[in-house]
């Protein structure tokens, strides 16, 4: 049954927003899906998907016109691989999407903006240990954000502040910690760690060795997609404006990630770390005192419950392929 709203999903065609667009219709809303291609596994649910390119603004006009609510998750993005090899591509591309989908959705009077930032926000000098003080949404400055990518999300954090308080415009604001799930990138050189490790664990035969970057000590949290999706709409829904985290705050190891996967697939692999290879911040949790707070709800799917169907649809896309990419140990 359709409850008559109309949302846009911006990035509909990538990870999240493909999902985003089926609980969003599963819901009961009328979906309008816009990305710059289609999505790459399944064909999206959407009512209309647009192919547009979201750094023009004239495309932006089109795509929020008779919009209630937007979901902004367009992005130049990837792992910490791509973001940190693509300062100049990554900055000026999400500056004109984000910059201009706002000023759009409020020029055609949409009730509510939600934004995709990102736990790159925060500041470098809080996360150099492993086992990192878990960050809270206040400790966003002094800021030293990750290069390029964070700092735009951070200076859109802000736009989007600015644009509640100057002009009464409703925007949500959501720090994502590392998302995983089916339907992920897992290869190509944007995929995040749980990908690329399901993507070696699948490729590789029995007692192989494993490459992993950095010494495998670096920590993070990893959030679910499915968490994730409840959450974002849950935030939407909220009154709260203000920046929120959006993770779980299940700390482990880059090596423990790998152990997981391994053990999910009935393999025993050797690592061999790489410490020339990106590894970003040396340890990043999410504190989720504030989101609990405000929606009493935070995610907890545990990390080796979410890899089961992620590594089994990423082995099944490799199983499937005709020309399976050749996994070396340079990759
Ligand atoms: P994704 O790369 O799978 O999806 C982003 C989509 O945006 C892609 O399909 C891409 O084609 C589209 N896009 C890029 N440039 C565009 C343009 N000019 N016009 C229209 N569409 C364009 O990424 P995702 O993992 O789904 O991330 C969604 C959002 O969440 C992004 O804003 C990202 O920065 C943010 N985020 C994600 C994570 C994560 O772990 N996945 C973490 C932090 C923040
Ligand atoms: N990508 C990748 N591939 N990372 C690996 C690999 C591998 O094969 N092996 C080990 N790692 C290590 C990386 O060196 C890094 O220390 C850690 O796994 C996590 O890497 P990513 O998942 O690529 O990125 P991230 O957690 O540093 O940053 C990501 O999450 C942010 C939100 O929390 C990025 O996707 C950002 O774009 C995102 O905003």
């Amino acid at each position: 049954m359709r409850n008559g709203r109309a949302v846009l999903v911006t990035g509909a065609g990538g990870f999240i927003g493909h999902h985003l667009v089926k609980y969003l219709v599963k819901r009961g809303y009328i979906v309008r899906g816009v990305d710059i291609k289609a999505p790459e596994y399944e064909t999206t649910d959407a009512d209309e998907f647009v192919i547009a390119d979201l750094r023009n603004y004239a495309e932006c006009i089109r795509a929020t016109k008779n919009i209630d609510e937007v979901y902004q998750l367009a992005a130049d993005m990837g792992g910490i691989g791509y973001i940190s090899s693509s300062h100049a591509d990554i900055t000026i591309n999400n500056t004109l999407i984000n910059a201009h989908t706002l000023h759009a959705a409020r020029e055609n009077g949409v009730k509510r903006f939600l934004f995709s930032s990102s736990a790159c926000i925060y500041p470098q000098y809080l996360q150099k240990k492993p086992d990192v003080v878990p960050l809270r949404e206040e400790d966003a400055f002094p800021a030293e954000p990750e290069e390029g990518y964070g700092l735009e999300k951070l200076y859109m954090e802000k736009l989007c502040q600015y644009f509640t308080e100057d002009w009464g415009f409703a925007t949500r604001v959501v720090r994502f910690h590392n998302v995983y799930g089916p339907l992920g990138t897992y290869d190509g050189g944007r995929e995040k760690a749980p990908a690329a490790i399901c993507r070696k664990v699948s490729l590789l035969a029995n007692h192989s060795e494993i490459e992993v970057w950095g010494d495998g000590k670096q920590t993070r949290s990893f959030m679910y997609i499915d968490d994730c999706l409840e959450g974002i709409y849950r935030i939407m829904q909220s009154d709260y404006s203000a920046p929120l985290n959006l993770g779980t705050d299940e700390l482990v190891t880059v090596d423990d990630l790998v152990d997981i996967v391994c053990d999910i697939a009935g393999k025993t692999l050797v690592k061999r770390h790489d410490t020339s290879r990106p590894q970003g911040v040396r340890g990043r949790n999410s504190d989720n005192s504030r989101l609990r707070s405000v929606l009493g709800w935070e995610p907890k799917t545990p990390l080796r419950v979410g890899l089961v169907p992620t590594y089994q649809w990423i082995d099944a896309c490799i199983v499937g392929q005709l020309h399976q990419p050749v996994e070396t140990a340079a990759e």
